[in-house]
Formats: structure tokens, sequence, C-alpha cells
């Protein structure tokens, strides 16, 4: 296993759209242990998740684990999560562009991609997760919340969506003010925990 270069916004690869993995692609060594590096990565980068893409690999893999994470220490944890080719359709009733209080999930994002910035991006807070294992079994649950703000903004890198593309550009923030200027009680905001 290796720790690779994490790719930083600019580069043209975390603009391109990902290329869904064949079985046999999956099941390859070379495919094996990307899967391993970018765990690998992630945990070496303090990470709550990796896509493929910003590893300079354009294909459709996403990891996603949270365990005491010092980058998100108020957050709930995530198992170790190897998600390839996934799909995901929100499960909430109000439309993306118009998103219902009580259907939305606002977060302080961060990104390995860019280093130092938060922003605050509001998603879906309940999305169904389709996708392969990185044995090639079919996956298929749902997750809401904190689990469901992270698996969007890894599959969103696989589209070429980077978080400051949906981040309200006037909460853009680097780490050093976050820390100063962002109450804890606005970092995460579950509109459905109101109700
Ligand atoms: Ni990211």
């Amino acid at each position: 296993m290796a720790i690779r270069k994490i790719a930083q916004l600019g580069e043209p690869v975390l603009r391109q759209r990902a290329r869904e993995l064949t079985r046999d692609e999956l099941r390859s060594p070379a495919v094996q242990t990307l899967i391993d590096d970018m765990i690998e990565t992630m945990h070496d980068a303090d990470g709550a998740g990796l896509a493929a893409p910003q590893v300079y690999e354009s294909v459709a893999i996403a990891v996603i684990e949270v365990q005491g994470n010092p980058r998100y220490p108020n957050s709930a944890s995530i198992p170790l999560t190897v998600l390839v080719n996934p799909r995901l359709t929100p499960l909430v009733a109000s439309s993306s562009d118009a998103l219902a209080d009580e259907d939305a999930f606002e977060m302080y994002e961060g990104c390995l991609s860019v280093t130092g910035l938060r922003g605050r991006v509001r998603r879906p807070r309940k999305v169904r997760v389709q996708a392969w294992d990185r044995e090639g079994n079919p996956l298929d649950f749902e997750w809401e919340g904190f689990r469901a703000v992270v698996v969007q903004h890894e599959c969103d890198h696989l589209n070429g969506t980077v978080f400051v593309d949906r981040a309200d550009p006037k909460s853009l923030t680097f780490l050093r003010e976050y820390d100063r200027y962002v109450p804890l009680e606005r970092r995460m905001v579950d509109g459905g925990a109101r109700s």
C-alpha cells in the first residue's frame, strides 16, 4: 500500500467525469491496489472520504470512513465503506433546487483537494445509495444526516463537481477563521432534526 498525492483544486482531473468500472476491471490487482491506497491516503490525511479522481485516477470509486476524525471532531462515526460505480437518489419530498428546511442538511464542508477552506453547503438530508462493494457485490442502502452529506460530497467528485461549486460563496472561510468565527451550532444543521 502507498499514500498517493492528492490533486488540488485546479487540476483538470478533478473536473472530469470519472468512468465506471467493469467487474473484471474491479477485480484486477491494479484497481484493488488503488482502493487500498485510497483508504491509506484518506487515513493519512484525516479525510472523511476520498474519491479516485482526487488521486489522479478518473474512475468511479469512492471510500468513506469517519472514526474519531480530528477534522470532524463532533461528527457521528461512519464505518469504512467502499463504493464502486455509485448512484445516489435523494429521498426527500422537496426538489434539490428548492429544498425545504426539513429536507435539508447544512454543513460547513471541507475537502482534501481544497486545502484549508470550508464553506456551507445545503444538501438533501437523506439519500439512497446503490453501488458495488470492492468485490463487485451490489449494495443498496439509505443514509441520512452527516452520512448522507459525506456520500454526496464524494459522489460529486465522480461527476467533476467540488463542494465550492455548491457552497454559499459568502460562507467560504479558511480554517483558522472557521475555528474563530463559525459557532459550533452553525457548523452542522440538520433541518430534519428540528421537527
Ligand atoms: Ni472532497
